[in-house]
């Protein structure tokens, strides 16, 4: 097995193993790479580079997938055992389960509150609870200890990461900033603590056009990490920003040509995006939203049929919301994966290393555990507080 950097048309990369004649290979598409600086940055460690034409990838696995379905549940028999087991855990501890829209439909069924992260945040500020179990990825974890200090935070796997987080080392930011004295810094929440730290204000998909008609009129906002949500927030708001050049590397792999198609296919469908997708992409929805407002979006609309442009995860909530209605998600393209894997799903891997037995084991075991060092929490308090306080106003 060798290492691949695969990076996709849009930009967005990632690290994989896969089989190649036992070095390290990078595999990309030439567009948009022709930037020679981007390209040594990316290649820079890596023994031997094999280029590959879009004809040779899993794109050529394509014809006639129009939809994929999503994940089904884990079945019963092995899933109530488990279940049965944590909600005992969960008694003992004085725990609650806090989970996000994209888990696993079992661990969305065990939680006491599935949302979005502005939700997430909301009841980790609230909760009476002695132990917070999060079922998300890192940075959520991380903000429910920044907001709980002396409680037990714990997750199922510590290594669910983000590609946004990855995106924004806090040296590159903080070297940024120290370039303009003016900056007014919003981080999207799928940021690190160190980046939390760094900034003025958080915000989510679910406020971030608030926060930002918030921020001071006298100064030059930076946007970090994701490019596109705050592409989509200058439009919304009309304020110009600065641009981090991050991604999530799920969204930005649907493509405009398959949606189009989709909607010619399914007429009555209302397509609901991500702001995280791309601005192609985007001028193709109904609406635009969280994941949390995704939901209450299919829940009012008198629509049957909807196309589902995010992390396939939410589908399980829709489906149990919205009886009678039907959910169509698009497949991506898929850069991430090895040449040889056809699938087309829009999982994200991150969310999905969290199983129900882990679930289990890190209620057992409580760890893996988040920590952080007291002046982390200190700093990046504030600014998460901060958008709690204008996200209520
Ligand atoms: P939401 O806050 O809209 O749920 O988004 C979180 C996320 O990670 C999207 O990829
Ligand atoms: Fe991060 Fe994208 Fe996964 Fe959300 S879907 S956790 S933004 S990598």
């Amino acid at each position: 097995m060798a290492r691949a950097l695969i990076v996709s048309a849009n930009g967005a990369q990632n690290y994989q193993e896969c089989q190649s004649q036992g070095k390290r290979s990078i595999v990309t598409f030439s567009h948009p790479f022709d930037d020679t600086s981007v390209k040594a940055s990316l290649t820079a460690g890596i023994q031997s580079i094999r280029f590959l034409r879009m004809s040779e990838t899993s794109m050529t696995a394509w014809p006639g997938v129009d939809r994929f379905a999503p994940r089904e549940p884990m079945p019963k028999e092995q899933a109530e055992p488990l279940s049965r087991e944590i909600a005992n855990l969960k008694r003992s501890l004085n725990a609650v389960i806090l989970a996000h829209n994209y888990q696993v439909p079992e661990i969305q069924d065990v939680a006491d509150y599935v949302g979005d992260s502005l939700g997430l945040a909301q009841q980790a500020a609230l909760t009476q609870a002695e132990v917070i179990v999060f079922c998300g990825v890192h940075f959520m974890a991380e903000t429910a200890k920044i907001l709980n200090p002396n409680k037990i935070v714990v997750l199922p796997d510590k290594d669910a990461g983000c590609s946004l987080e990855e995106s924004c080392p806090a040296g590159q930011l903080a070297a940024l900033q120290r370039t303009n004295p003016n900056f007014w810094t919003v981080a999207y929440i799928n940021c690190s603590a160190a980046v939390k730290e760094l900034s003025d204000v958080i915000c989510t998909s679910g406020n971030a056009v608030k926060i930002v008609e918030a921020a001071p009129r006298d100064k030059d906002l930076l946007f970090v990490p994701d490019e596109n949500l705050g592409e989509w927030v200058m439009e919304q708001t009309g304020r110009p920003m600065t641009l981090w050049r991050g991604n999530c590397y799920v969204h930005v792999e649907f493509q405009r040509d398959v949606l189009a198609q989709m909607k010619a296919k399914y007429p009555q469908a209302k397509v609901v995006v991500h702001p995280e997708s791309t601005r192609e992409v985007r001028q193709l929805a109904d609406s635009v939203c969280s994941t949390e407002k995704m939901i209450a979006y299919c829940k009012s609309s008198p629509a049957k049929q909807f196309i589902i442009v995010t992390e396939s995860g939410i589908v399980h909530r829709m489906q149990k919301e919205c009886p009678g209605k039907e959910f169509l998600c698009p497949p991506v393209f898929n850069a991430m994966r090895a040449p040889a894997d056809p699938c087309h799903c829009s999982e994200c891997k991150f969310m999905k290393m969290n199983t129900l037995e882990k679930v289990r084991d890190c209620m057992k075991n409580l760890a893996p555990r988040l920590e952080l060092p007291q002046q982390t929490i200190n700093r990046a308090r504030l600014p998460i507080t901060r958008m709690l306080e204008i996200s209520a106003r």
